[in-house]
Formats: C-alpha cells, sequence, structure tokens
C-alpha cells in the first residue's frame, strides 16, 4: 500500500516541541511495520513571516492540499504582535481552513478517569466522558450578509448580523456528524433553535432527512441548543456526537472542553469534503491550545492534545481505529500511573518534561501493541 501522506507544521512557540513527540511515535510506528507515513515538514504562523514574510507560502497551501493529511501545533507570540494584520500568524491557520474548505471542526472533550477531580464538576459527571462536538465552521451568523452597523442619527447606531445556511451546508455538515458517529457511540443529538429561528427549523428538517435517506442505523436526537447547553453540563455522558451550527458550536464547545479540565489535553480536527474521484477527504489536525510563549523554549509544554490530534488523525483520515485506540488508552494508563507534565501535576509538584511525557506514551503504545 502506498505510504499516508503527512505535513507537519510545526508552527511557533511549543508547537515544535509537542510535535517532535509526535515524530517520535509516527518513526516507531513505521520502523515497525505498524503503519507506513510519509512525512514533510513546512513553515506556518510566526515562522514563515520570519522566512518569507507570509503567515503561509502559496507552496506550503499546495503540500498541505496534496496530503493526505495536515498537522499542525500552534501559531503566534508576542515576537509578532507588531507585524501587520494580514500576515499575522493567525492568518496562515486561516488561510489553511479556507482553501482546504474545512467546513466541519471536530471538538472532542475526553475526561481521563485520572483527570477527573481537575474539572469544575463533580468526578461521577465527567469520569470517562467522551463526547464529539461536531460545529460547522465555514457558515452561519459569523459570515451572513448583511452584516452593518448603520448611524441612525441623533446618537442611535442599529447593527445587524444575518444566519445564513443553506441546504447543502448542513447536509454537508450532518453526513460528517453521521459518519463519526459510526466509528464511535453511533448516536448523534442535532442542536438548533427552531422554536425561534428559521435557519433552524431548516437545520432540524435537513438533519432528518439526511439520517432518513442514509443514516437509519444511527440513533439522532434533536435539543434545542440552550437546553442542550443545560444538558451538558447536567448530565455530559448522555451524548456521544453532537452536530451543530457554527455559533453554538463556538459556545457549546468550549463548554465541553472545560468539562474536561486541561487545555494541554484537548485535541481538534477540522475536515473537509471527501473528493468523489479518490475517497480522500482534508483534514487538519491541531491542539486545541496556542503556542504557549510562557513555556516554549523550556521542555515544559504537555504534548498529549498533539498525540491526542495524531489519534484524531489515524481514526478519521486512515481509518485505523484499532491504533487510535491503543494511543489513546496509552495516554489513559501513563496518566494512571501518575505520569504528568506541570500542567496537570499537583499544585506543587515538580512534572516530567515534554519528551519524557512522549517517551512514557510510546513505552506504554509498545507495552499494548
Ligand atoms: P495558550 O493556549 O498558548 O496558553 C494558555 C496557557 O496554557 C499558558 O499558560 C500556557 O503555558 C498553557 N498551555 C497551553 N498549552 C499547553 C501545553 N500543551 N502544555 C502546558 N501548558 C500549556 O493561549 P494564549 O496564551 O492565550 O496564547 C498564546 C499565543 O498562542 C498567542 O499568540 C495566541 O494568538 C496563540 N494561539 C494560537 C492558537 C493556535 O495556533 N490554534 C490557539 C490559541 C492561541
Ligand atoms: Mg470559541
Amino acid at each position: 500500500m502506498a505510504p499516508h501522506k503527512l505535513l507537519l507544521l510545526p508552527g511557533d512557540g511549543i508547537g515544535p516541541e509537542v510535535m517532535g513527540e509526535v515524530k517520535r511515535l509516527i518513526d516507531w510506528l513505521n520502523a515497525q511495520g505498524i503503519a507506513s507515513f510519509e512525512t514533510e515538514t513546512g513553515l506556518v504562523g510566526g515562522c514563515a513571516y520570519d522566512a518569507d514574510k507570509v503567515a503561509i507560502t502559496d507552496a506550503t497551501v499546495a503540500k498541505a492540499k496534496a496530503a493526505d493529511a495536515v498537522l499542525l501545533g500552534a501559531v503566534g507570540g508576542p515576537k509578532w504582535d507588531p507585524v501587520p494584520f494580514d500576515v499575522r500568524p493567525e492568518a496562515g491557520l486561516l488561510r489553511l481552513r479556507k482553501d482546504l474548505e474545512l467546513f466541519a471542526n471536530l471538538r472532542p472533550a475526553i475526561c481521563y478517569p485520572a483527570l477527573a477531580d481537575s474539572s469544575s464538576l463533580k468526578r461521577e459527571i465527567v469520569e470517562g466522558l467522551d463526547i464529539m462536538i461536531v460545529r460547522e465552521l465555514t457558515g452561519g451568523v459569523y459570515f451572513g450578509e448583511p452584516k452593518e452597523i448603520t448611524d441612525l442619527g441623533g446618537g442611535k447606531k442599529r447593527a445587524v448580523d444575518t444566519q445564513v445556511y443553506e441546504t447543502y451546508e448542513i447536509e454537508r455538515i450532518a453526513a460528517v456528524a453521521f459518519d463519526l458517529a459510526r466509528k464511535r457511540g453511533n448516536k448523534v443529538t442535532s442542536m438548533e433553535k427552531r422554536n425561534v429561528m428559521k435557519s433552524g427549523l431548516l437545520w432540524n428538517e435537513v438533519v432528518t432527512r439526511v439520517h432518513a435517506e442514509k443514516y437509519k442505523d444511527v440513533k439522532l436526537e434533536h435539543q434545542l441548543a440552550d437546553s442542550g447547553g443545560m444538558q451538558l453540563v447536567r448530565n455530559p455522558k448522555q451524548f456521544d456526537v453532537i452536530v451543530t451550527d457554527n455559533l453554538f458550536g463556538d459556545v457549546l464547545s468550549d463548554i465541553a472542553a472545560m468539562l474536561t479540565g486541561s487545555l494541554g489535553m484537548l485535541p481538534s480536527a477540522s475536515l473537509g469534503a471527501t473528493d468523489a474521484k479518490t475517497g480522500k477527504r482534508k483534514a487538519l489536525y491541531e491542539p486545541v491550545h496556542g503556542s504557549a510563549p510562557d513555556i516554549a523554549g523550556k521542555g515544559l509544554a504537555n504534548p498529549l492534545a498533539m498525540l491526542a490530534s495524531f489519534g484524531m488523525a489515524l481514526r478519521y483520515s486512515f481509518d485505523m481505529g484499532a491504533l487510535a485506540d491503543t494511543i489513546e488508552k496509552a495516554i489513559a494508563n501513563v496518566l494512571e500511573k501518575g505520569i504528568r507534565t506541570g500542567d496537570i501535576a499537583a499544585a506543587g509538584a515538580k512534572g516530567v518534561s515534554t519528551s519524557q511525557m512522549g517517551e512514557a506514551v510510546l513505552k506504554e503504545v509498545q507495552a499494548l501493541h
């Protein structure tokens, strides 16, 4: 079989440090013949600006399009605060999302039992939690027209944002959610506000139809987004996959993330459409955290979010669910043994280094394999 092509974009700050631990794992998988990955490395963010005066070059975007998946570390840092707006580090990430048409943002909330006490909720409510929020990323109220502030005179103004969704946008995000559910717990909860929004009515109607046409084997529920938010905090384990629009998804995914504790633990994915000819789907995997300039270059970063992002790539881009399970189990075992980087260590305890954490995960993967 041809090797899977991975483009690695470590980026800035702790990005290269956490990416190094993924590279360590990939090298081992290749050496053992467990998988076959061909990796290439590129620049994005501040490091790309330093080299080429842009946040990402056309050549790197082309490589991202040609790759089977992109793994990104993090971009940004105070060093680049003075650079012009259109070439600031985040512009590289935004351009990738736009040019690869990554319309589905996947944000899992996983609560490892060993960390359940760092959640703001009670252990029994979050222990073992494993849910996935699928947020529509390229439509909705953040992009709809008209979008403006009008001066009404006499010190009064009028602001308008417009929520727009078309059938095809809802169909494709619904399909992503149902496909994911089949690889997980086989249940989708769709959230909108059909009681007060026309776009919510259409959302509900299209999700229901997509389900009836192609996904009858998956359980489908509908919840109003506000009461869905309550349920997420009251009893999050009732969910498997939640699919929702850009605005509700922005809020709900941040809430879900905090159910689990630490920022250094959270992976994410952004997916595009499946190519009808090749059957391949554009995809970018990255931790939720940023470049953490306060700890960059010190070997203190927690690589688990980056490693878990690679696990998502295995599951959702390469159909290697069993290997993804192994990596998740390895992370859980390492935590169970009390191995912690500083960000998840008990107050006052000294954590292990980035590379010690990466080595510990690799050892567990080797033991489980
Ligand atoms: P941040 O996520 O970089 O850091 C927030 C806090 O969490 C810091 O104290 C940091 O040390 C800690 N932290 C984050 N990830 C960690 C990890 N893996 N291990 C241990 N501790 C970790 O967010 P912040 O400070 O708001 O932003 C810093 C820079 O990162 C900014 O330039 C920002 O624009 C950029 N950023 C980039 C993102 C991306 O590349 N997708 C996302 C968020 C921020
Ligand atoms: Mg947000």
